[in-house]
Protein backbone atom coordinates (compact mmCIF):
# COMPACT_ATOMS: atom_id res chain seq x y z
CA UNK A 1 0.00 0.00 0.00
CA UNK A 2 1.35 3.25 -0.80
CA UNK A 3 2.13 5.61 2.23
CA UNK A 4 0.58 8.34 1.41
CA UNK A 5 -2.96 6.47 0.35
CA UNK A 6 -5.85 8.31 1.82
CA UNK A 7 -6.26 5.52 4.48
CA UNK A 8 -2.98 5.43 5.62
CA UNK A 9 -2.84 7.08 9.05
CA UNK A 10 0.60 9.09 9.12
CA UNK A 11 2.13 9.42 12.07
CA UNK A 12 2.49 12.56 14.02
CA UNK A 13 5.23 14.74 13.79
CA UNK A 14 5.38 17.38 17.19
CA UNK A 15 8.23 19.91 17.45
CA UNK A 16 8.95 21.05 20.81
CA UNK A 17 10.00 24.63 21.45
CA UNK A 18 8.86 24.38 25.16
CA UNK A 19 10.25 22.74 27.83
CA UNK A 20 8.64 22.92 31.38
CA UNK A 21 12.10 25.04 32.49
CA UNK A 22 11.16 27.39 30.27
CA UNK A 23 8.01 28.14 31.43
CA UNK A 24 9.18 28.03 34.67
CA UNK A 25 11.49 30.92 33.75
CA UNK A 26 8.56 32.60 32.17
CA UNK A 27 6.32 32.62 35.38
CA UNK A 28 9.15 33.77 37.07
CA UNK A 29 10.05 36.93 35.45
CA UNK A 30 6.18 37.91 34.47
CA UNK A 31 5.19 37.14 38.03
CA UNK A 32 7.83 39.19 39.41
CA UNK A 33 7.39 42.31 36.82
CA UNK A 34 3.45 41.74 37.64
CA UNK A 35 3.86 41.99 41.19
CA UNK A 36 6.09 44.67 41.24
CA UNK A 37 4.54 46.91 38.71
CA UNK A 38 2.04 49.70 39.86
CA UNK A 39 -0.47 48.88 39.44
CA UNK A 40 -0.10 45.06 39.60
CA UNK A 41 -1.14 42.91 36.44
CA UNK A 42 -1.10 38.97 36.32
CA UNK A 43 -0.77 37.83 32.80
CA UNK A 44 -3.85 35.26 31.73
CA UNK A 45 -1.29 32.37 30.50
CA UNK A 46 -1.00 31.58 34.20
CA UNK A 47 -4.77 30.65 34.59
CA UNK A 48 -4.59 27.83 32.95
CA UNK A 49 -3.01 24.80 34.78
CA UNK A 50 -4.60 21.87 35.43
CA UNK A 51 -7.71 23.09 37.57
CA UNK A 52 -7.71 26.22 35.63
CA UNK A 53 -8.56 24.74 32.42
CA UNK A 54 -11.11 22.59 33.95
CA UNK A 55 -12.89 25.57 35.38
CA UNK A 56 -12.09 27.52 31.64
CA UNK A 57 -14.20 24.43 30.36
CA UNK A 58 -16.62 25.09 32.50
CA UNK A 59 -16.98 28.52 31.85
CA UNK A 60 -17.96 27.56 27.98
CA UNK A 61 -20.55 25.80 29.55
CA UNK A 62 -22.09 28.21 31.27
CA UNK A 63 -25.75 29.71 30.40
CA UNK A 64 -24.33 33.19 31.23
CA UNK A 65 -21.36 32.73 29.06
CA UNK A 66 -22.26 33.08 25.49
CA UNK A 67 -18.98 33.36 23.03
CA UNK A 68 -18.19 29.67 22.90
CA UNK A 69 -21.90 28.45 21.82
CA UNK A 70 -22.09 31.78 19.53
CA UNK A 71 -18.87 30.71 17.90
CA UNK A 72 -19.74 27.53 17.31
CA UNK A 73 -22.98 27.95 15.87
CA UNK A 74 -21.16 30.01 13.16
CA UNK A 75 -18.20 27.83 12.39
CA UNK A 76 -20.94 24.65 11.96
CA UNK A 77 -23.08 26.56 9.86
CA UNK A 78 -20.35 28.27 7.83
CA UNK A 79 -17.47 25.89 7.47
CA UNK A 80 -18.27 24.69 4.21
CA UNK A 81 -17.83 28.21 2.90
CA UNK A 82 -14.98 28.97 4.90
CA UNK A 83 -12.61 26.14 3.52
CA UNK A 84 -14.19 26.62 -0.13
CA UNK A 85 -13.06 30.17 -0.25
CA UNK A 86 -9.79 29.66 1.83
CA UNK A 87 -9.10 26.57 -0.68
CA UNK A 88 -6.00 25.80 1.71
CA UNK A 89 -4.02 22.45 1.96
CA UNK A 90 -2.72 23.47 5.13
CA UNK A 91 -4.56 24.49 7.99
CA UNK A 92 -2.47 26.17 11.19
CA UNK A 93 -4.46 26.86 14.39
CA UNK A 94 -3.16 28.92 16.94
CA UNK A 95 -4.31 27.24 20.49
CA UNK A 96 -5.37 24.07 19.82
CA UNK A 97 -7.87 24.13 22.17
CA UNK A 98 -11.09 23.93 20.57
CA UNK A 99 -11.52 20.47 19.53
CA UNK A 100 -15.34 20.22 18.33
CA UNK A 101 -14.55 23.81 16.29
CA UNK A 102 -11.43 22.02 14.66
CA UNK A 103 -13.79 19.02 13.61
CA UNK A 104 -16.31 21.32 12.10
CA UNK A 105 -13.35 23.03 9.97
CA UNK A 106 -11.29 19.61 9.42
CA UNK A 107 -14.43 17.53 8.22
CA UNK A 108 -15.46 20.43 5.82
CA UNK A 109 -11.79 20.94 4.64
CA UNK A 110 -11.25 16.93 3.79
CA UNK A 111 -14.75 17.25 1.92
CA UNK A 112 -13.70 20.19 0.04
CA UNK A 113 -10.96 17.80 -0.90
CA UNK A 114 -7.71 19.77 -0.86
CA UNK A 115 -6.78 19.34 2.99
CA UNK A 116 -2.85 17.83 3.05
CA UNK A 117 -1.48 19.21 6.47
CA UNK A 118 -3.25 20.32 10.30
CA UNK A 119 -0.54 22.18 12.20
CA UNK A 120 -1.98 22.49 15.34
CA UNK A 121 0.20 25.18 17.91
CA UNK A 122 0.37 25.23 21.81
CA UNK A 123 1.31 25.53 24.57
CA UNK A 124 0.58 22.10 26.54
CA UNK A 125 2.61 19.59 24.77
CA UNK A 126 0.92 16.80 26.86
CA UNK A 127 -2.52 18.62 25.18
CA UNK A 128 -1.06 18.89 21.86
CA UNK A 129 0.12 15.44 21.62
CA UNK A 130 -3.30 13.99 22.26
CA UNK A 131 -4.79 16.25 19.92
CA UNK A 132 -2.94 15.64 17.67
CA UNK A 133 -2.98 12.02 17.55
CA UNK A 134 -6.72 11.73 18.14
CA UNK A 135 -6.95 14.16 14.80
CA UNK A 136 -4.37 11.95 12.66
CA UNK A 137 -6.47 8.52 13.83
CA UNK A 138 -9.85 10.70 12.36
CA UNK A 139 -8.51 12.19 9.46
CA UNK A 140 -6.56 9.36 7.86
CA UNK A 141 -4.15 10.70 4.78
CA UNK A 142 -3.76 13.80 6.54
CA UNK A 143 -0.08 14.83 7.87
CA UNK A 144 -0.55 16.48 11.14
CA UNK A 145 2.58 18.58 12.33
CA UNK A 146 2.28 19.92 16.20
CA UNK A 147 4.04 22.83 17.24
CA UNK A 148 4.77 23.12 21.19
CA UNK A 149 5.46 27.11 21.97
CA UNK A 150 4.47 30.61 23.01
CA UNK A 151 2.30 32.87 21.10
CA UNK A 152 4.68 35.83 21.84
CA UNK A 153 7.67 33.86 21.02
CA UNK A 154 7.51 30.82 18.62
CA UNK A 155 4.97 31.47 15.85
CA UNK A 156 8.38 31.89 13.69
CA UNK A 157 8.64 27.93 14.25
CA UNK A 158 5.64 27.37 12.73
CA UNK A 159 6.76 25.17 9.30
CA UNK A 160 6.22 26.83 6.20
CA UNK A 161 4.83 25.83 2.52
CA UNK A 162 1.71 25.26 1.12
CA UNK A 163 -1.36 27.19 0.81
CA UNK A 164 -2.36 27.89 4.18
CA UNK A 165 -5.73 29.16 6.77
CA UNK A 166 -4.25 29.96 10.04
CA UNK A 167 -7.30 29.93 12.52
CA UNK A 168 -6.88 31.34 15.43
CA UNK A 169 -10.27 31.17 17.91
CA UNK A 170 -12.25 31.26 20.68
CA UNK A 171 -12.12 35.42 21.14
CA UNK A 172 -8.44 34.33 22.68
CA UNK A 173 -7.18 37.76 20.89
CA UNK A 174 -8.83 39.60 23.00
CA UNK A 175 -6.78 38.85 26.01
CA UNK A 176 -4.46 41.60 23.69
CA UNK A 177 -4.55 45.31 24.62
CA UNK A 178 -4.15 47.25 20.96
CA UNK A 179 -0.38 47.48 20.52
CA UNK A 180 0.72 43.99 21.67
CA UNK A 181 -2.52 42.87 19.29
CA UNK A 182 -1.38 44.64 16.54
CA UNK A 183 2.31 43.06 16.89
CA UNK A 184 0.79 39.31 17.40
CA UNK A 185 -1.29 40.22 14.20
CA UNK A 186 2.21 41.60 12.59
CA UNK A 187 3.76 37.88 13.71
CA UNK A 188 0.73 36.19 12.34
CA UNK A 189 1.31 37.63 9.17
CA UNK A 190 4.68 36.95 9.15
CA UNK A 191 4.37 33.07 8.27
CA UNK A 192 2.03 33.82 5.71
CA UNK A 193 2.52 34.69 2.13
CA UNK A 194 0.04 36.34 -0.20
CA UNK A 195 -2.88 34.69 -0.76
CA UNK A 196 -3.08 32.84 2.31
CA UNK A 197 -6.27 33.18 4.82
CA UNK A 198 -6.97 33.98 8.03
CA UNK A 199 -9.90 33.02 9.97
CA UNK A 200 -9.95 35.19 13.63
CA UNK A 201 -12.85 34.51 16.03
CA UNK A 202 -13.33 38.08 17.74
CA UNK A 203 -16.17 38.80 20.84
CA UNK A 204 -18.43 41.66 19.80
CA UNK A 205 -19.51 44.70 21.83
CA UNK A 206 -22.62 44.72 23.37
CA UNK A 207 -24.98 45.27 26.57
CA UNK A 208 -22.21 45.81 29.51
CA UNK A 209 -25.01 44.02 31.77
CA UNK A 210 -24.73 40.82 30.17
CA UNK A 211 -20.66 41.30 29.72
CA UNK A 212 -20.79 41.77 33.64
CA UNK A 213 -22.93 38.97 34.20
CA UNK A 214 -20.62 36.52 31.89
CA UNK A 215 -17.70 37.07 33.78
CA UNK A 216 -18.84 36.92 36.81
CA UNK A 217 -21.47 34.08 36.39
CA UNK A 218 -24.03 33.64 39.99
CA UNK A 219 -22.16 30.19 40.64
CA UNK A 220 -18.88 31.76 40.59
CA UNK A 221 -17.06 29.21 38.49
CA UNK A 222 -15.53 32.48 36.96
CA UNK A 223 -14.54 33.90 40.00
CA UNK A 224 -12.79 30.16 41.01
CA UNK A 225 -11.42 30.34 37.61
CA UNK A 226 -9.60 33.91 38.50
CA UNK A 227 -8.87 33.35 42.11
CA UNK A 228 -7.18 29.81 41.16
CA UNK A 229 -4.35 32.04 40.00
CA UNK A 230 -2.93 32.42 43.26
CA UNK A 231 -3.12 28.54 43.82
CA UNK A 232 -0.66 28.26 40.76
CA UNK A 233 1.58 31.30 42.23
CA UNK A 234 1.24 29.52 45.85
CA UNK A 235 2.11 25.85 44.54
CA UNK A 236 4.28 26.89 41.61
CA UNK A 237 5.95 30.08 43.82
CA UNK A 238 5.93 28.79 46.88
CA UNK A 239 3.75 31.81 47.47
CA UNK A 240 0.92 32.02 50.61
CA UNK A 241 -1.48 33.85 49.02
CA UNK A 242 -5.02 33.46 51.22
CA UNK A 243 -7.62 33.11 48.68
CA UNK A 244 -10.74 33.88 50.53
CA UNK A 245 -8.75 37.31 51.16
CA UNK A 246 -9.48 38.31 47.36
CA UNK A 247 -12.53 39.18 45.25
CA UNK A 248 -13.32 38.31 41.53
CA UNK A 249 -14.27 41.39 39.87
CA UNK A 250 -15.30 41.67 36.57
CA UNK A 251 -15.90 45.23 35.22
CA UNK A 252 -16.71 47.01 31.86
CA UNK A 253 -14.42 49.45 30.92
CA UNK A 254 -16.32 51.52 28.71
CA UNK A 255 -13.51 53.33 27.67
CA UNK A 256 -10.81 51.08 26.38
CA UNK A 257 -14.25 48.64 25.47
CA UNK A 258 -12.53 46.06 27.22
CA UNK A 259 -14.02 43.44 30.36
CA UNK A 260 -10.67 43.92 33.08
CA UNK A 261 -10.93 41.22 35.14
CA UNK A 262 -8.78 41.07 38.80
CA UNK A 263 -8.86 40.41 42.19
CA UNK A 264 -9.46 42.65 45.02
CA UNK A 265 -8.09 42.49 48.47
CA UNK A 266 -10.23 42.83 50.98
CA UNK A 267 -8.03 43.84 53.69
CA UNK A 268 -4.60 45.87 54.44
CA UNK A 269 -1.98 42.71 53.83
CA UNK A 270 1.89 41.18 52.76
CA UNK A 271 2.17 38.45 51.07
CA UNK A 272 5.17 36.28 50.47
CA UNK A 273 5.92 35.04 47.48
CA UNK A 274 8.97 32.88 48.82
CA UNK A 275 10.74 31.39 45.68
CA UNK A 276 11.15 35.36 44.31
CA UNK A 277 12.29 36.17 47.48
CA UNK A 278 9.72 38.79 47.55
CA UNK A 279 6.96 40.43 49.68
CA UNK A 280 4.13 42.29 48.57
CA UNK A 281 1.57 44.64 49.74
CA UNK A 282 -1.76 45.04 49.34
CA UNK A 283 -4.12 47.86 50.66
CA UNK A 284 -7.42 47.04 50.99
CA UNK A 285 -9.87 47.63 47.80
CA UNK A 286 -6.50 47.29 45.81
CA UNK A 287 -7.37 45.62 42.84
CA UNK A 288 -4.61 42.88 40.95
CA UNK A 289 -5.09 42.37 37.41
CA UNK A 290 -5.32 39.11 36.08
CA UNK A 291 -7.27 39.38 32.23
CA UNK A 292 -8.21 42.38 30.06
CA UNK A 293 -10.99 40.60 27.63
CA UNK A 294 -11.46 43.32 24.79
CA UNK A 295 -14.63 43.31 22.49
CA UNK A 296 -14.67 44.45 18.90
CA UNK A 297 -16.82 46.20 16.34
CA UNK A 298 -16.70 45.41 13.08
CA UNK A 299 -15.35 48.35 11.13
CA UNK A 300 -12.84 49.24 13.63
CA UNK A 301 -11.09 45.84 14.18
CA UNK A 302 -11.55 45.69 9.64
CA UNK A 303 -8.93 48.43 10.27
CA UNK A 304 -6.84 46.35 12.51
CA UNK A 305 -6.92 43.82 10.15
CA UNK A 306 -5.91 45.79 7.38
CA UNK A 307 -3.09 47.84 8.73
CA UNK A 308 -1.20 44.44 8.61
CA UNK A 309 -2.19 43.25 4.67
CA UNK A 310 -5.24 41.37 5.72
CA UNK A 311 -8.00 42.08 4.04
CA UNK A 312 -11.34 40.84 5.40
CA UNK A 313 -13.29 38.77 2.33
CA UNK A 314 -16.36 38.11 4.85
CA UNK A 315 -17.47 38.36 8.21
CA UNK A 316 -19.96 36.08 10.04
CA UNK A 317 -21.95 36.00 12.83
CA UNK A 318 -24.43 34.36 14.96
CA UNK A 319 -27.88 35.05 14.89
CA UNK A 320 -27.83 37.10 18.10
CA UNK A 321 -25.00 39.13 16.62
CA UNK A 322 -22.56 38.35 19.87
CA UNK A 323 -19.88 37.16 18.36
CA UNK A 324 -17.97 37.38 14.60
CA UNK A 325 -15.63 35.16 12.81
CA UNK A 326 -13.84 37.29 10.08
CA UNK A 327 -12.08 35.05 6.76
CA UNK A 328 -9.41 37.42 5.35
CA UNK A 329 -6.70 37.08 3.30
CA UNK A 330 -3.54 38.30 2.84
CA UNK A 331 -2.55 40.98 0.06
C1 LIG B 1 -10.24 32.37 26.65
C2 LIG B 1 -9.62 34.66 26.64
C3 LIG B 1 -11.41 33.92 25.26
O1 LIG B 1 -11.84 36.33 27.45
O2 LIG B 1 -13.72 35.27 27.31
C4 LIG B 1 -13.54 33.67 30.22
C5 LIG B 1 -11.23 33.86 29.04
N1 LIG B 1 -11.98 34.64 31.30
N2 LIG B 1 -14.02 34.05 31.42
C6 LIG B 1 -12.51 35.29 27.47
C7 LIG B 1 -12.24 34.05 30.15
C8 LIG B 1 -13.07 34.63 32.08
C9 LIG B 1 -11.78 33.96 27.66
N3 LIG B 1 -10.76 33.74 26.58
Amino acid sequence: MNAHAPSTIRPVVVDVHLGPGDLDTALRSDILSGLTTDPKELQPKWLYDERGSDLFDQITRLEEYYPTEAEREILLRHAATIVQRADADTIVELGAGTGDKTRALLDAARDHGRLERFIPFDVSEEYLRSTATTLAGIYPGLLVHGVVGDFDRHLTRIPRGGHRMVVFLGGTIGNYSTAPRAELLGRIVGGMTPGDHFLLGTDLVKDPARLELAYDDPGGVTAAFNKNVLNVLNRELDADFDLGLFDHVARWDAHEEWMDLGLRSRVDQRVRVAALDLDVEFAAGEIMRTEVSAKFRIESFTAELAAVGLHVEHWFTDDNGDFAVSLSVLR
